[in-house]
This record gives C-alpha cells, sequence and structure tokens, in this order.
C-alpha cells in the first residue's frame, strides 16, 4: 500500500505529467506508429495512481537505455492513462536506469549487489533525501531493457510491491528466436502470412514489424534472432543480402536482440566459387573466415550462425566423411575472433530408413551420432538439440542427448509456431509441455540432473547453453492467433527462468493482455492449461506422437501415413497390437540411451508411464495400463475426452463475452468451434481406425456408432458423386460425395428418428483454390448457409479440410425435426472446391444451455 505522502506526491505529479504526457506522446506517434498488434505489451488498464514517480531518467546515453525509459513511459501511461515524463530535474521523485557502473559514480553510496550478470538487474525503491527513488540498475544497457520491462510487467501483473528489492538473472545465455523465412518471403512452417523480414528474395524496405518483433521479445528477455530457414540458406551470405541483413540487425538493436542467421555448410561451393566444402580444405576454411569478416564489419555485435547439415536433403560434412564437429569448428573458427557462437542442430537423421527393419529406429540417430564426439567441439560451439528424438511431437520423451553431452555446450529447441500441434488453428497452449521436457529429471551420474538445468550449464559446468524457440512469426498478427501469442510469452519466460510454472506464465499473459477482470483472467488461464492435455487427448494417444502424415502437412488426422515409409514417425500398428519396442532388449536398443535409471524405467513395461507407454513397447491392444484400463479401450476414451475438453474451450469462452474486444472475442469464438469440429474429426480418424484394426468394440458403444449421423453417401443425390477419401479414416465411413456440376448438386435424406428439437451438423470439406457455398433446408424452408472459404491444408478431401458447421436455429435455440421431414443439403462447387460433404448430423440439445 502507498502512504498519504506517495499518495499526494502522485496526485502532483498525476497533474503536472499531464502536459508533459502530452508533448511526449505527440512525439511518440510521431517517431513510430505501431504496425502490428502490441499482444502482451497492451496492458489491461487500471484505475488509480501509478504507484512508481511519474519522471524517469536513464543515467546513459545508450539507445538501449533510451528505450528503457520509453517503455517505462509508455508502459505506466498505458497502464494508468498517465504518462511520467522522460528525463528528470534531479530533484523530483523519479525511477532511475542505468547500468552497475553509472549507479556507482553517480550514486557512490548506493549499494548495488556486486554480482549482478550482465544481462541481469536489480530494481529497488529508496528513499534518497526525502525523495523516492525507483533504481533499475543493470548488469549492462541489455539488463537496464530487461529491468524496465519488468518493472511495467510487475506493476501489470500486480506483483510489484515497491518494498521488495528484486534482483533477477537470465538462466542461461542463448535465448533466440528461430525464425524460417526463405528469401522469397514465404516461411517454412509459418501460419500467419509472409515474412516480416523478406520479400523477393531481399530484405524488406519496411522493417518496421521488425522493430516491433524485436520489442516483443526483449519484453520476455529473448536477446538473440536467427531470420532465416535453416533450408536452402545459401543466398544468406550473398554480399547485397548481407547488406540487407545489417538493417535488420540496426533494426532490433535498440531492444538488445542481436541477429543470427543459418547457414548452409555447402556456401564455399554454392555461392562462392570453390569446387569443394570440405570442412578440412583450407580454401574453404580461408572463405568461411573472410566471410565472417565481411559480415562483421556489418554487423559487428552479429550473435551467429545456425547450421543443418547431413538432414533431410541438406548438405553436410558427411559428404566428405567428415564429422558434424569438423563442420561446427569449421565454422567457429571463422567466428570465434569476433565474439560469434555456432548453433549446430542435432536434428540429423536418416530419412531413407528401412521400415522392415524391426532395429531401424529414427529416434536414435541424435545420440548415435552426437555423443561419441561429446569433447570435440570449440568452445563457441553450441548443439541444438530438439526436445524429443523425434520431431517436435504432441508427446515425446525428452532427448537422451541432453544426458549424453558433458563436454559440449547444449540447447534445447522447441517450437512456438505450432507445426505438428494444430497449426495455430487449435489453441494449444504449449507451456506445460515444455515444462515437463525442461523438469525431467535424466539422472545422469545417477544424481539429480534436470534437463533445464543442463542447459543453463550447471550440470556439467558448461559456459553457454540455452534455448531456442522456432517461431515463424508472419504478418497477419505474429503468429496468426491471439491466443497463440502466450507461447511466445512463454517461451521467453522460460528461458529467463525455466523454474516459472506453466499457469504462472499463463496467468502473466492473461494480465498483460486483456484488461484487469478476475474471471477473465482466471478463464483464460484456465484455457490455456487445458488445451495441451485435450490435443494430446484426441490427437496421438499413449506416446504414438502426432498421428499425422510426415510426408504431408502435417495437420489433420493421416494415420498410415507415418508408417512404411522411410521417415521413421512410425509407431507399427497392426492387427496384433501397436507401438515401437525401443527396448535394448528386444527393440531398436533407443531406451538404452537414457542413463542407467532411466533407461531402467523406460525398458521395462511396469515402469514406463502410461503416457509414453507405445513410444517405448509394442503390446497387444489388451494390454491394461497402470489405470487399468485396457490399451484399446484408452484409445477410445481418451479420444471422446479429447473431443468433449476442445468443445469445452468453446463454452469456456462464452462466459468472457463482454469482457474482450468484440472482434477478438468473435475471432476466437469462432477458431474454437472450428477445433471444437476439427477434433471431432481427430477422433473419428483414429478411434475408427483402430476399431478396424483391432476388431475389439469399444464397450462403451460409440466407436463405428454414430446414431444421429446421415452419411452422404446414402443420401438421395442429385449430382453429387460417391468417392473414396483418402485415407479412408479421415471421413465418416471412408466416403464422402464431391459435386462438378458447376451450377450445384444437393443431397437429401428423409428424418426418420424422434420429434424434438436438434442442431444440425454439416462436416464438409473446405478445400484449397475456391471457395464452395453449401445451404441447409428442412421441408424445402432454408435453415442455414454457409462458405467453404477458410484456408486450410490440401487440395483432396481429407481429414487436413473436413470441417464441421453447425446450425444452431432461430437464436441458437434448436431446429424443429419430425419423423418425415426433407432435410437437404445443396453443394455449388467453385473453382477446384467442389463442395464435398461427408455427413449431416443431428444433434441432441440435451446437457447444452
Ligand atoms: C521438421 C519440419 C521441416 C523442418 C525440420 C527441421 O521436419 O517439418 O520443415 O525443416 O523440421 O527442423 O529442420
Amino acid at each position: 500500500m502507498r502512504n498519504r505522502r506517495d499518495l499526494q506526491s502522485g496526485k502532483i505529479d498525476l497533474f503536472r505529467a499531464i502536459a508533459v504526457a502530452a508533448l511526449f506522446a505527440a512525439g511518440a506517434i510521431a517517431a513510430t506508429a505501431q504496425t502490428m498488434d502490441e499482444t502482451w505489451l497492451r496492458h489491461g488498464y487500471f484505475h488509480g495512481f501509478p504507484p512508481v514517480p511519474m519522471h524517469v531518467r536513464a543515467l546513459g546515453h545508450e539507445p538501449i537505455e533510451k528505450t528503457a525509459v520509453k517503455e517505462i513511459v509508455n508502459g505506466v501511461d498505458r497502464l494508468f492513462g498517465s504518462a511520467p515524463s522522460s528525463g528528470g530535474d534531479g530533484a523530483s521523485d523519479e525511477i532511475v536506469v542505468g547500468t552497475v557502473q553509472e549507479f556507482r559514480s553517480a550514486y557512490p553510496k548506493l549499494n548495488v549487489p556486486s554480482t549482478l550478470s550482465p544481462e541481469g538487474f536489480w530494481i529497488a525503491e529508496m528513499d534518497s533525501a526525502g525523495r523516492q527513488l525507483v533504481v533499475v540498475v543493470g548488469g549492462s544497457e541489455r539488463g537496464v531493457l530487461y529491468g524496465a520491462f519488468a518493472l511495467i510487467r510487475k506493476i501489470a501483473t500486480i506483483s510489484w510491491n515497491p518494498k521488495t528489492t528484486i534482483t533477477e538473472a537470465p538462466a542461461m545465455p542463448i535465448r533466440w528466436t528461430d525464425e524460417w523465412d526463405n528469401a522469397d518471403g514465404t516461411i517454412v512452417r509459418g501460419y500467419a502470412g509472409r515474412s516480416i523480414f523478406f520479400e523477393n528474395g531481399k530484405v524488406r524496405d519496411d522493417l518496421n514489424a521488425v522493430g516491433e518483433y524485436a520489442r516483443l521479445l526483449a519484453s520476455v528477455g529473448i536477446n538473440g534472432c536467427n531470420v532465416n530457414n535453416v533450408n536452402d540458406a545459401a543466398p544468406f551470405l550473398e554480399p547485397q543480402m548481407i547488406q540487407g541483413l545489417k538493417r535488420i540487425a540496426d533494426t532490433m538493436r535498440p531492444w538488445g536482440v542481436r541477429l543470427a542467421i543459418s547457414v548452409d555448410i555447402a556456401s564455399p561451393q554454392k555461392i562462392g566459387g570453390l569446387k569443394t566444402f570440405d570442412p578440412l580444405d583450407p580454401a574453404v576454411q580461408a572463405w568461411w573466415a573472410a566471410k565472417a569478416d565481411e559480415i562483421y564489419a556489418e554487423i559487428p555485435d552479429f550473435a551467429g550462425f545456425t547450421v543443418k547439415a547431413d538432414s533431410e536433403g541438406q548438405a553436410g560434412p558427411a559428404s566428405y566423411g567428415r564429422s558434424p564437429a569438423d563442420a561446427a569448428n569449421l565454422l567457429a573458427r571463422a567466428l570465434a575472433p569476433h565474439g560469434g557462437v555456432v548453433l549446430y542442430r542435432a536434428f540429423v537423421y536418416n530419412n531413407h530408413l528401412d521400415y522392415n527393419d524391426m532395429k531401424a529406429d529414427r529416434a536414435r540417430a541424435a545420440y548415435d551420432i552426437f555423443h561419441p564426439l561429446d569433447g570435440k567441439f570449440d568452445a563457441n560451439v553450441i548443439v541444438q538439440i530438439k526436445y524429443g528424438p523425434i520431431d517436435f511431437q504432441a508427446r515425446e520423451p525428452v532427448s537422451p542427448l541432453f544426458a549424453g553431452l558433458e563436454k559440449t555446450n547444449s540447447a534445447m529447441e522447441l517450437q512456438i509456431t505450432q507445426e505438428y500441434t494444430g497449426q495455430q488453428r487449435h489453441l494449444v497452449y504449449l507451456a506445460p509441455m515444455w515444462k515437463e521436457m525442461l523438469d525431467f529429471d535424466l539422472r545422469a551420474e545417477n544424481r539429480a540432473t534436470p534437463v533445464k538445468e543442463i542447459i543453463e550449464g550447471k550440470i556439467f559446468n558448461r559456459p553457454l547453453g540455452g534455448m531456442i524457440g522456432v517461431s515463424c512469426v508472419g504478418r497477419d498478427g505474429w503468429l496468426g492467433s491471439p491466443l497463440a501469442m502466450a507461447n511466445l510469452y512463454a517461451f521467453g519466460r522460460l528461458a529467463w527462468d525455466p523454474n516459472l510454472t506453466a499457469e504462472q506464465i499463463a496467468e502473466e499473459w492473461a494480465r498483460q493482455t486483456f484488461i484487469q477482470d478476475p474471471h477473465l483472467i482466471a478463464t483464460v488461464t484456465k484455457m490455456l492449461m487445458q488445451s495441451w492435455p485435450a490435443y494430446e487427448h484426441y490427437t496421438g494417444p499413449l506416446g504414438t506422437q502426432t498421428l499425422t502424415d510426415p510426408t504431408g502437412s502435417h495437420y489433420g488426422p493421416g494415420i498410415e501415413g507415418s508408417e512404411h515409409n522411410g521417415w521413421g514417425q512410425w509407431h507399427r500398428d497392426d492387427a496384433q497390437g501397436i507401438g515401437m519396442d525401443r527396448s535394448v532388449a528386444t527393440g531398436t536398443g533407443f531406451a538404452g540411451q537414457y542413463p542407467p535409471e532411466v533407461a531402467k524405467m523406460y525398458e521395462s513395461l511396469a515402469t514406463t508411464p502410461d503416457n509414453l507407454l507405445l513410444f517405448f513397447h509394442h503390446v497387444p491392444y489388451t494390454y491394461k495400463l497402470h489405470s487399468g484400463e485396457t490399451v484399446i479401450q484408452y484409445i477410445y476414451d481418451s479420444h471422446y475426452q479429447g473431443a468433449e475438453e476442445a468443445a469445452r474451450l468453446g463454452e469456456e469462452w462464452a462466459t468472457v463475452k463482454g469482457k474482450v474486444d468484440p472482434r477478438l472475442y468473435e475471432d476466437v469464438r469462432a477458431r474454437l468451434e472450428y477445433q471444437a469440429g476439427h477434433a471431432i474429426v481427430w477422433r473419428d480418424a483414429i478411434v475408427q481406425y483402430c476399431l478396424k484394426e483391432s476388431g475389439i468394440p469399444d464397450a462403451k458403444g460409440r466407436a463405428g456408432h454414430y446414431p444421429g449421423r446421415l452419411e452422404a453417401e446414402d443420401a438421395r443425390l442429385s449430382g453429387y458423386k460417391v468417392i473414396d477419401v483418402t485415407p479412408w479414416e479421415d471421413a465418416s465411413g471412408g466416403k464422402a460425395v464431391t459435386c462438378v456440376t458447376p451450377t450445384g448438386c444437393s443431397a437429401e435424406w428423409t428424418y426418420t428418428g424422434k420429434a424434438g428439437r436438434f442442431d444440425i451438423a454439416a462436416q464438409y470439406f473446405d478445400l484449397q483454390g475456391g471457395v464452395a457455398h453449401f445451404a441447409l433446408d428442412v421441408n424445402g424452408k432454408a435453415i442455414a448457409a454457409w462458405s467453404a472459404d477458410a484456408t486450410l491444408p490440401s487440395g483432396q478431401p481429407n481429414g487436413d479440410n473436413s470441417t464441421r458447421f453447425t446450425a444452431r436455429g432461430p437464436d441458437g435455440r434448436g431446429i424443429d425435426l419430425k419423423p418425415g421431414d426433407v432435410l437437404r443439403v445443396d453443394g455449388t462447387p467453385d473453382a477446384s472446391d467442389p463442395a464435398a460433404l461427408d455427413y449431416i448430423e443431428i444433434e441432441s440439445l440435451i446437457g447444452r444451455d
């Protein structure tokens, strides 16, 4: 609580500040107009007086310190509608920001902690000759900025207590996002439009959004950004591109975000005119050294290179019989004189594995390749390891390689962009999964060795380590979905402090993104926390990973798609059982890559946790889980549960109507409704697939029985043709109807169920390349009409684009039906979208408000 003097001074300051604020605001607007959503930096509004002095002053003159002042001014203004003045007379109450050195000379008596790390900060309130001072002391200019953001965050999340000093430092030095942008402006695995960095083979002229992105990153302590795709990176080392990259670096620098780029190890050959790219060739070494000099001449604080080599078609040292250490050290030696680092990705594997070889296992690759090289990497190399041994799946065990590198720096790579986790169309807050990875105790050397402490460098005494989040932001609202921004926020917060809980971070994010309404904050936090478990439930159960086709879009269900090919994302199901035997005794031996205690746990069926059972073992469908349920019944139950949980997200969001901006409300509402429908597609695909494969019925009678469903292929069709959908499990009964008649087609059913009031859902395929139109009528009376105008993957009807529209009648009160009523769907194709229809479903309103 503030005392009376504080309040009075707050009042006086407030009035004085209004005039200054007006001036400042005008200046700020002229300087930069915000072009993209500020998301969590919008901050909820408070009534009342700011709990801090209304003057802000920087002791230093560096741009980063100026940025820090501006953030405090803007932050207080947004929160309280009143901006402190920047600058100050040294005579009033004030917030003073600066580095340790600056404070020591300006305030020699101030007891600044002597151990402040360069990126850390110390915030304290004190009385100085009767004036209230809030000091934000940074270990360096970057620390000052992080302190400024922390101060505003604490106020915004109601956790600012002026009487408590705050000392913070990031847990790990490498806190980067990786963007997978191509020079042509497309983004690999990006789901939010085009690049903020590149267009037409060049760096964009307008880099406003880059500055705004750097600000978001800095606000959660991210200090590096690698701006280009890990594949096909050679053009990024061309001289004219380096000029463009310099502009990006200049734009991010005021936010303390350093530029990094992905490089192609074959560049000396591809763009350098050399005959070879052999890492041990002196001409190649000289080429890289000269290239590094060229970069640093333009970008003196360039952060370093990220490398994907010998992986998924990218060239690598293997072409010359050299190791990843040879390649990494080649680059490291070119960067070392300038202080740069190499992030060498451990994502190296053979994507032409033999499915019939029961010992073949992609999960083994990273450890098999990198563990023997431990100790062979230069000091400025960091091995960048995906959190799991496969590829960003909704559930994987943590990679054993984190314990397999004791004499090498390592960092964890995770994905903010939701490639295998719903591509931002599904709400999936990933922090709880990341936390499981970070907290997992690998028991290296039979002692407590949580993964987070390994990448912090604590366990094996490594100077460098960190977290890399593959972010892939684009121009359409950063990640394309407002609630997905919680993942970017959470990534930064966890890289700063992996001991925060996922729920704490969710709440923090909600408090800054929305208004300070307790119900709203609690609801959004709850929704976020429920979302990953729900997604796991309706997608890949028991450690089978995300059951999508790894050769396709990585989005909708494609269960067979991951089998019988060289990509190794197998789950090895057959009529007898399901799961991949990775035990040492009878399987691929992957379990043996973990330190002994963990290896022992995964080796045995009895001690493998249920949620990873099928990752480590092949079992009959009748195998009993620790919970007592059989595997097959769990598959049925979890999928029905997951679809219900997805539907609940929408119901929860409905309770915050009126408390958020109406456009935002509607945007999120529509997304959640889509997600609930797509969760049904996932549920049905996996359930009907496993029912057919196992031949074991669902004890609860649901699998394969859809009492309210009227299949399109069973309808009286006019113009529509029946087709087989591939894969079959992506359509109800494996079939759908498509229309090639430009004037349209129709499907008609006579209702034979009980009389009553119902919702009527239509499951249709929203294909790329056109906007088909649909209309539903009952006895010739129009009930609803909708368009297939979403942007979903694939030009063929399948689980990527199977979509649900639900007609709820006037005011959502349902539609009256009685036996003998004729239901009809008219579909009008457009371009290459054939208005394909799977079924309609008559849904009971029981249980709905
Ligand atoms: C995934 C993703 C690719 C990407 C690769 C990588 O496999 O689908 O697009 O290139 O990861 O991490 O390098």
